[in-house]
Protein backbone atom coordinates (compact mmCIF):
# COMPACT_ATOMS: atom_id res chain seq x y z
CA UNK A 1 0.00 0.00 0.00
CA UNK A 2 2.76 2.97 1.06
CA UNK A 3 2.12 6.31 2.65
CA UNK A 4 2.85 9.34 0.77
CA UNK A 5 3.14 12.97 2.38
CA UNK A 6 1.66 15.65 -0.30
CA UNK A 7 2.58 19.25 -0.04
CA UNK A 8 1.54 22.22 -0.91
CA UNK A 9 1.37 26.02 0.43
CA UNK A 10 -2.49 25.54 -0.33
CA UNK A 11 -5.15 23.33 -2.11
CA UNK A 12 -3.01 23.23 -5.10
CA UNK A 13 -1.66 19.53 -4.23
CA UNK A 14 -5.22 18.56 -4.46
CA UNK A 15 -5.05 18.87 -8.52
CA UNK A 16 -1.72 16.09 -8.11
CA UNK A 17 -3.89 13.79 -5.21
CA UNK A 18 -6.88 13.90 -7.70
CA UNK A 19 -4.52 11.81 -10.15
CA UNK A 20 -2.37 10.06 -7.86
CA UNK A 21 -5.44 8.86 -6.36
CA UNK A 22 -6.48 7.37 -10.19
CA UNK A 23 -3.57 5.89 -10.33
CA UNK A 24 -2.89 4.47 -7.02
CA UNK A 25 -5.82 4.10 -5.22
CA UNK A 26 -4.66 2.37 -2.51
CA UNK A 27 -1.74 4.70 -1.64
CA UNK A 28 -2.51 6.28 1.49
CA UNK A 29 -1.71 9.88 1.46
CA UNK A 30 -1.22 12.63 4.27
CA UNK A 31 -1.77 16.46 2.68
CA UNK A 32 -0.47 19.35 4.57
CA UNK A 33 -0.63 22.99 3.32
CA UNK A 34 1.26 25.57 4.50
CA UNK A 35 -1.41 28.32 4.46
CA UNK A 36 0.44 30.50 7.02
CA UNK A 37 3.72 31.03 4.29
CA UNK A 38 1.89 31.12 1.25
CA UNK A 39 1.95 32.82 -1.20
CA UNK A 40 4.94 30.85 -1.91
CA UNK A 41 5.39 32.60 -5.68
CA UNK A 42 5.85 36.17 -3.72
CA UNK A 43 8.98 34.78 -1.19
CA UNK A 44 12.49 34.88 -2.38
CA UNK A 45 14.73 31.48 -3.30
CA UNK A 46 16.84 31.83 0.21
CA UNK A 47 12.98 32.43 2.88
CA UNK A 48 11.64 29.05 0.75
CA UNK A 49 15.24 27.45 0.85
CA UNK A 50 14.90 28.20 4.60
CA UNK A 51 11.76 27.46 5.86
CA UNK A 52 10.91 24.06 3.40
CA UNK A 53 14.60 21.51 4.36
CA UNK A 54 13.38 22.04 7.92
CA UNK A 55 9.75 22.14 7.79
CA UNK A 56 9.59 18.55 5.83
CA UNK A 57 12.32 17.22 8.09
CA UNK A 58 9.77 17.97 11.00
CA UNK A 59 7.04 16.51 9.01
CA UNK A 60 8.81 13.44 7.81
CA UNK A 61 9.98 12.36 11.48
CA UNK A 62 6.18 13.16 12.60
CA UNK A 63 4.24 11.19 10.02
CA UNK A 64 7.19 8.74 8.74
CA UNK A 65 5.83 8.47 5.24
CA UNK A 66 7.20 6.16 2.67
CA UNK A 67 7.40 9.10 0.14
CA UNK A 68 7.24 13.41 0.27
CA UNK A 69 5.20 14.41 -3.32
CA UNK A 70 6.82 18.20 -3.38
CA UNK A 71 3.17 19.13 -5.21
CA UNK A 72 3.99 22.92 -5.66
CA UNK A 73 6.06 23.83 -8.55
CA UNK A 74 7.45 26.86 -6.83
CA UNK A 75 9.09 24.76 -4.17
CA UNK A 76 10.34 22.13 -6.61
CA UNK A 77 11.78 24.50 -8.92
CA UNK A 78 13.70 26.23 -5.81
CA UNK A 79 14.61 24.03 -3.18
CA UNK A 80 14.34 20.68 -4.04
CA UNK A 81 17.68 19.25 -3.69
CA UNK A 82 17.78 21.31 -0.13
CA UNK A 83 14.62 19.22 0.78
CA UNK A 84 15.68 15.71 -0.22
CA UNK A 85 18.96 16.35 1.67
CA UNK A 86 17.30 17.16 4.88
CA UNK A 87 15.09 13.72 5.14
CA UNK A 88 16.10 10.08 4.21
CA UNK A 89 12.62 9.20 2.08
CA UNK A 90 12.12 9.64 -1.47
CA UNK A 91 11.27 13.62 -2.87
CA UNK A 92 9.34 13.66 -5.76
CA UNK A 93 9.38 17.21 -7.22
CA UNK A 94 6.80 18.58 -9.38
CA UNK A 95 8.37 19.31 -12.86
CA UNK A 96 6.47 21.81 -15.55
CA UNK A 97 5.28 20.27 -18.33
CA UNK A 98 7.42 22.89 -20.76
CA UNK A 99 8.70 19.30 -22.64
CA UNK A 100 5.09 17.94 -23.73
CA UNK A 101 4.10 21.39 -24.28
CA UNK A 102 6.85 22.03 -26.81
CA UNK A 103 6.48 18.97 -28.39
CA UNK A 104 2.64 19.23 -28.85
CA UNK A 105 2.72 22.66 -30.19
CA UNK A 106 2.40 23.65 -33.79
CA UNK A 107 2.85 27.31 -33.88
CA UNK A 108 6.28 27.10 -31.80
CA UNK A 109 4.61 29.85 -29.66
CA UNK A 110 3.91 28.26 -26.11
CA UNK A 111 3.39 29.62 -22.62
CA UNK A 112 4.45 29.21 -19.15
CA UNK A 113 1.95 30.28 -16.55
CA UNK A 114 2.92 29.87 -12.96
CA UNK A 115 3.91 32.15 -10.04
CA UNK A 116 5.51 34.78 -10.53
CA UNK A 117 8.86 32.83 -8.72
CA UNK A 118 8.63 29.52 -10.69
CA UNK A 119 9.01 31.47 -13.93
CA UNK A 120 11.74 33.34 -12.77
CA UNK A 121 13.87 30.45 -11.47
CA UNK A 122 17.08 28.88 -13.14
CA UNK A 123 15.14 25.42 -13.75
CA UNK A 124 12.92 26.81 -15.94
CA UNK A 125 15.73 28.55 -18.14
CA UNK A 126 17.16 25.23 -18.16
CA UNK A 127 13.99 23.29 -19.00
CA UNK A 128 13.47 25.76 -21.65
CA UNK A 129 17.39 25.77 -23.35
CA UNK A 130 16.84 21.71 -22.67
CA UNK A 131 13.39 20.77 -24.73
CA UNK A 132 11.74 23.95 -26.11
CA UNK A 133 15.29 25.57 -27.98
CA UNK A 134 12.72 25.44 -30.98
CA UNK A 135 10.07 27.36 -29.30
CA UNK A 136 9.39 30.81 -28.62
CA UNK A 137 8.25 31.03 -24.95
CA UNK A 138 5.81 33.44 -23.17
CA UNK A 139 6.51 33.73 -19.41
CA UNK A 140 3.70 34.92 -17.09
CA UNK A 141 3.45 34.72 -13.13
CA UNK A 142 0.33 35.62 -11.66
CA UNK A 143 -0.37 35.14 -7.78
CA UNK A 144 -4.15 36.55 -8.29
CA UNK A 145 -4.79 32.98 -9.94
CA UNK A 146 -3.40 31.19 -6.72
CA UNK A 147 -5.77 33.28 -4.87
CA UNK A 148 -8.60 33.03 -7.04
CA UNK A 149 -7.82 28.89 -6.90
CA UNK A 150 -7.88 28.97 -3.08
CA UNK A 151 -10.95 30.96 -2.55
CA UNK A 152 -12.67 28.76 -5.37
CA UNK A 153 -12.10 25.58 -3.29
CA UNK A 154 -13.29 27.76 -0.10
CA UNK A 155 -16.57 27.57 -1.91
CA UNK A 156 -16.63 31.46 -3.06
CA UNK A 157 -17.71 32.27 -6.80
CA UNK A 158 -15.15 32.71 -9.00
CA UNK A 159 -15.03 36.05 -10.99
CA UNK A 160 -13.95 34.95 -14.36
CA UNK A 161 -13.33 39.03 -15.40
CA UNK A 162 -10.64 38.71 -13.09
CA UNK A 163 -9.10 35.17 -14.64
CA UNK A 164 -9.62 36.89 -17.80
CA UNK A 165 -7.91 40.18 -16.83
CA UNK A 166 -4.94 38.03 -15.55
CA UNK A 167 -4.24 35.82 -18.90
CA UNK A 168 -5.17 38.86 -21.37
CA UNK A 169 -1.68 40.37 -21.39
CA UNK A 170 -0.36 36.94 -21.94
CA UNK A 171 -2.35 36.20 -24.88
CA UNK A 172 -1.65 39.67 -26.45
CA UNK A 173 0.03 41.01 -29.68
CA UNK A 174 0.65 38.86 -32.56
CA UNK A 175 3.46 36.81 -30.30
CA UNK A 176 0.42 36.42 -27.98
CA UNK A 177 -2.28 35.16 -30.63
CA UNK A 178 0.25 32.21 -31.69
CA UNK A 179 0.48 30.27 -28.36
CA UNK A 180 -1.25 27.05 -28.69
CA UNK A 181 -0.10 25.71 -25.58
CA UNK A 182 -0.25 26.83 -22.24
CA UNK A 183 2.06 25.02 -19.14
CA UNK A 184 0.29 25.18 -16.02
CA UNK A 185 2.92 25.52 -13.95
CA UNK A 186 1.39 26.08 -10.70
CA UNK A 187 -0.87 23.04 -9.18
CA UNK A 188 -3.21 25.73 -8.30
CA UNK A 189 -3.72 26.25 -12.14
CA UNK A 190 -5.54 23.06 -12.55
CA UNK A 191 -8.05 23.68 -10.19
CA UNK A 192 -9.33 26.59 -11.94
CA UNK A 193 -8.78 24.56 -16.08
CA UNK A 194 -12.67 25.35 -16.31
CA UNK A 195 -12.49 29.51 -15.53
CA UNK A 196 -9.27 29.59 -17.94
CA UNK A 197 -10.76 27.72 -20.69
CA UNK A 198 -13.60 30.16 -20.59
CA UNK A 199 -11.80 33.26 -20.62
CA UNK A 200 -10.00 32.50 -24.21
CA UNK A 201 -11.14 32.95 -27.87
CA UNK A 202 -8.17 31.21 -29.42
CA UNK A 203 -7.46 27.16 -29.59
CA UNK A 204 -5.33 26.46 -26.75
CA UNK A 205 -3.92 23.23 -25.04
CA UNK A 206 -3.83 23.33 -21.15
CA UNK A 207 -0.56 20.99 -19.90
CA UNK A 208 -0.35 20.35 -16.26
CA UNK A 209 2.17 17.82 -14.63
CA UNK A 210 -0.15 15.89 -12.63
CA UNK A 211 -0.45 12.52 -14.77
CA UNK A 212 3.05 13.41 -14.84
CA UNK A 213 3.79 13.02 -10.97
CA UNK A 214 1.47 10.36 -10.29
CA UNK A 215 3.42 7.76 -12.55
CA UNK A 216 6.65 8.95 -10.91
CA UNK A 217 4.91 8.44 -7.76
CA UNK A 218 3.95 4.59 -9.23
CA UNK A 219 7.63 4.63 -10.23
CA UNK A 220 9.44 5.29 -7.00
CA UNK A 221 6.67 3.21 -4.75
CA UNK A 222 7.57 0.44 -6.51
CA UNK A 223 11.11 0.23 -6.04
CA UNK A 224 10.99 0.98 -1.98
CA UNK A 225 11.51 -2.58 -0.57
CA UNK A 226 10.33 -2.37 2.99
CA UNK A 227 7.47 0.45 3.79
CA UNK A 228 6.68 1.93 6.62
CA UNK A 229 3.90 1.06 8.91
CA UNK A 230 0.84 3.39 8.77
CA UNK A 231 -1.95 3.83 10.97
CA UNK A 232 -4.88 3.02 9.43
CA UNK A 233 -7.91 4.95 10.11
CA UNK A 234 -9.14 8.63 8.25
CA UNK A 235 -6.99 9.95 5.83
CA UNK A 236 -5.25 13.60 7.33
CA UNK A 237 -4.94 16.97 5.46
CA UNK A 238 -2.89 19.24 7.88
CA UNK A 239 -3.55 22.82 7.45
CA UNK A 240 -0.78 24.74 8.66
CA UNK A 241 -2.50 28.18 9.68
CA UNK A 242 -5.84 29.26 10.59
CA UNK A 243 -7.81 28.93 7.16
CA UNK A 244 -9.88 26.32 8.72
CA UNK A 245 -13.47 27.27 7.36
CA UNK A 246 -16.19 24.86 7.28
CA UNK A 247 -16.32 25.22 3.24
CA UNK A 248 -12.57 24.67 2.99
CA UNK A 249 -12.77 21.88 5.30
CA UNK A 250 -15.40 19.93 3.15
CA UNK A 251 -13.10 20.49 0.11
CA UNK A 252 -10.26 18.20 1.73
CA UNK A 253 -13.55 15.55 2.59
CA UNK A 254 -14.35 15.81 -1.39
CA UNK A 255 -10.72 15.26 -2.01
CA UNK A 256 -10.72 12.14 0.43
CA UNK A 257 -9.04 13.62 3.60
CA UNK A 258 -11.62 13.42 6.38
CA UNK A 259 -9.77 14.33 9.03
CA UNK A 260 -8.63 17.99 8.54
CA UNK A 261 -6.25 19.21 11.67
CA UNK A 262 -5.68 23.18 11.94
CA UNK A 263 -1.93 23.66 12.91
CA UNK A 264 -1.78 26.92 14.59
CA UNK A 265 1.89 27.81 14.64
N1 LIG B 1 0.87 25.67 -5.72
C1 LIG B 1 2.12 26.32 -5.76
C2 LIG B 1 2.87 26.05 -7.05
O1 LIG B 1 2.66 25.03 -7.66
C3 LIG B 1 2.34 27.72 -5.30
C4 LIG B 1 1.30 28.68 -4.95
C5 LIG B 1 1.89 29.81 -4.09
O2 LIG B 1 1.90 29.62 -2.87
O3 LIG B 1 2.34 30.83 -4.64
O4 LIG B 1 3.72 26.79 -7.46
Amino acid sequence: MGHALIFDSGVGGLSVVTEIRKRLPALRMTYVADDMFRPYGEKTEAQLKTRLPRLLWELTETIRPDIIVMACNTASTTALSEIRAAVDIPVIGVVPAIKPAAKISKTKTIAVLGTPGTVKRQYVDSLIQDFASDCDVVLKGSVNLVDLAEKKLSGEAVDLNAVKTEIAPMFAGRRGASIDAVVLACTHFPLLKDELKASVTQSVQWIDSGAAIAKRVEEVMAGIKTLRPVQLGPESALLIGPDTSPARIKTFHDFGFTRVVGLLA
